[in-house]
């Protein structure tokens, strides 16, 4: 089934960009627009720019850009539909679903989104096993006994994989599930040996459901019950097409609200303690689930808050090997603090112990920045030992040149300084030998993110010198038409009943475009003007093609919102234009066909030289000669009318 169009409307009529984005991402406003660090690529100054006005996104740096729909397409790497229905369900807009779905709808619904919903049934039915007679005397007094409420267990959607080989394959199967999506959504297993033969991968265990950021499962970690050693504690989800382990935190999707609230994200180890800390009413937490933290990972938790608390079980080996993951934090520009637990505590053990007041209170007066932390871990073995100590020195200097803002960590230098008891001037030779060891590595990385994000702001610049080919600039003049009729068509021209994309499209009617993508932009404009509709940019971008979406968010944006540099002398053009549209889109024609004759001219010149190079051609040679000085001729009286003086 599919949403119907109706529905489809409505939610095109609610949402609004600032709302949807909003949910995913801090924004800030910065004049006109919103601005947030692109959650598609890795950067550190914000190039997302969002649009309220035009209801648009668009990312400087990536390239990423659409309206609100297509924003959850791909955050969620969701298809159209389940981007709609996501939409729907924040503004409570009840779905209606079209009876049948047409083959080319089924087609639609893509690989990710079949296993987002076989994920989601085997999700519904580990939780409702714990009602089952077996889940209760089993899986639901196993999360009693470890003190987890039923509030807590409908929160994190804690179930029950019954004891058998097939219970979830059975019963997905009967509901209409294919083998293939539960083999490739990692809810069953084939049989060594024997490809044809499946059955679960979850057996006999307590379900913890991992979740994306929007609360949709993507994965399973199942723990064991009883102590057999010869069986691993957890069976986790393997990577599928939609769980990509290194950019998943179990709980971020209970967190995120608390997280951005406290400006502050805890991180632990595992599931239990995730759960066991909102048990004690702090809710700001997630888990990298027992492996060392991923790139994408801080990146997920850049996303709310730029401050991470790391709470490390009292177990000083298994601290200093998980050290590097500091290092990690640091060069990802956030702010670190870490706790340490009493030996043989763990977060959810020590929560427990003593109760949620005093673990409250425990994380505040324990935590400390990563230098004070770092420097006491190592305290008892450099105070006998001054070599040592020299490499305890360079070891904080190291993770002190990862931070990127050279203020904090001058900061932090002087802190180190009066923990190690050591003049700040050696610390800052030590730092700056260690910044130099890795400024080339940084360099390297530095210039690819600067070209990515100046290369949309020397466009405009740079096409109009360096584009050498006729093709290039034809469709640098055809865009500058297309670009004209996008973002004023629909205005009156001055003192005459006309619309500009009626004038327009009529002058350029025996022109013939050559780059697809705009005679296809010109194609779609004359069909709406067919039917009586009088597009705006908007009416392209909301038309479901990606492609034309794509080129019209560019040439509605790329102006005046390139840079802010720029934003001065681009307003004075755009309201120039703006202001005499008659004289700009006629100006816009004028150029457009130059191009249009002096690419017939080259083509004229090409043929001339074939026709030269072959015997007894003179009539061709003829032809072709006039042909050339008669577009010569037409070029110069445009060129006149342009006001172009010819050298
Ligand atoms: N883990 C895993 N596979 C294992 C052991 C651990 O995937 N065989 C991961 C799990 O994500 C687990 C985390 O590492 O949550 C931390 O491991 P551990 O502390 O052993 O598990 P807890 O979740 O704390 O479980 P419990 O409190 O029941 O010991
Ligand atoms: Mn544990």
């Amino acid at each position: 089934m599919s949403i119907s169009k109706d529905t489809t409307d409505k939610v095109k009529e609610r949402m609004d960009i600032e709302e949807v984005i909003g949910d995913y991402l801090p924004l800030k406003r910065k004049g006109q627009n919103l601005w947030a660090n692109c959650p598609f690529h890795g950067e550190k100054t914000p190039s997302f720019s969002i649009s309220p006005a035009k209801q648009i996104y668009k990312c400087f740096g990536c390239g990423k850009a659409g309206d609100p729909i297509q924003f959850i397409m791909d955050i969620e790497g969701v298809g159209f539909q389940e981007a709609v229905k996501h939409i729907a369900g924040r503004y409570g807009i009840e779905v209606e679903e079209d009876e049948a779905r047409t083959p080319e709808q089924n087609q639609a619904q893509n690989e990710r989104e079949s296993l987002l919903i076989a994920l989601g049934y085997a999700r519904d039915f580990f939780v409702k096993n714990l009602q089952t007679e077996e889940g209760k005397s089993i899986g639901l007094s196993y999360f009693k006994e470890r003190g987890f409420s039923p509030g807590i267990i409908e929160k994190f959607d804690l179930g029950y994989a019954l004891d058998g080989w097939d219970n979830l394959l059975k019963s997905a199967k009967s509901a209409g599930f294919q083998e293939e999506v539960l083999l490739k959504a990692g809810l069953i297993l084939q049989k060594e040996g024997d490809a044809s033969r499946v059955y679960d991968r979850f057996r006999n265990r307590v379900i913890f459901t991992i979740h994306n950021i929007s609360g949709k499962p993507l994965g399973f970690g199942a723990r064991i019950l009883t102590k057999d050693k010869n069986q691993p504690k957890y069976i986790n989800s393997p990577e599928t097409p939609v769980y990509h382990k290194s950019d998943v935190l179990y709980g971020m999707y209970q967190a995120k609200k608390s997280i951005r609230e406290k400006d502050n994200c805890f991180l632990v180890e595992g599931y239990t303690d995730v759960i066991s800390l909102h048990l004690s009413g702090i809710e700001n937490v997630v888990a990298s689930s027992g492996t060392s933290l991923t790139d994408g990972q801080i990146k997920l938790i850049k996303r709310f808050t730029n401050q991470v608390t790391v709470l490390y079980d009292g177990d000083a080996a298994g601290i200093k090997a998980s050290l590097r993951g500091i290092d990690l934090l640091l060069e990802g520009g956030l702010n670190v603090k870490a706790v340490v637990f009493p030996e043989g505590e763990d977060p959810d053990s020590y929560s427990r112990k003593v109760g949620s007041q005093a673990f409250q209170e425990y994380l505040d007066s324990n935590s400390r920045d990563f230098i004070g932390f770092k420097i006491n871990l190592f305290k008892d073995e450099f105070k006998r030992d001054p070599i040592r100590k020299a490499e305890v020195i360079r070891e904080v200097v190291q993770s002190i040149g990862k931070i990127p803002d050279p203020i904090i960590r001058s900061v932090y230098v002087k802190e180190a300084s009066g923990l190690l008891e050591i003049e700040e001037e050696i610390i800052h030779a030590e730092l700056n030998k260690s910044l130099l060891k890795t400024q080339k590595e940084q360099y390297n990385k530095q210039v690819k993110e600067a070209e990515s994000e100046t290369a949309f702001e020397d466009l405009m610049a740079t096409e109009q010198s360096s584009a050498t080919s006729f093709g290039e600039l034809l469709k640098i003049q055809e865009r500058e038409m297309v670009r004209i009729l996008v973002n004023y068509g629909t205005q009156k021209l001055a003192d005459e009943e006309m619309h500009l994309c009626q004038y327009l499209l009529s002058e350029t009617e025996e022109l013939e475009f050559t780059t697809p993508i705009y005679a296809k932009i010109l194609q779609l404009y004359r069909e709406a003007l067919v039917k009586g509709e009088l597009p705006t940019s908007a009416y392209f971008i909301g038309l479901g093609d990606r492609e034309v979406q794509m080129e019209v968010i560019d040439l509605i944006t790329m102006r005046h919102e390139v840079s802010s540099h720029w934003e001065g002398t681009h307003q004075i053009i755009i309201n120039k234009e703006n202001d005499d549209l008659t004289l700009t889109g006629y100006k816009s024609i004028l150029r457009l066909k130059r191009k249009m004759v002096q690419k017939l001219m080259e083509e004229a010149k090409v043929k001339l030289r074939d026709a030269e190079g072959e015997q007894d051609n003179e009539e061709k040679v003829n032809e072709y000669q006039v042909l050339y000085f008669e577009l010569k001729k037409v070029q110069l009286e445009i060129d006149k009318e342009l006001g172009i003086v010819i050298g």
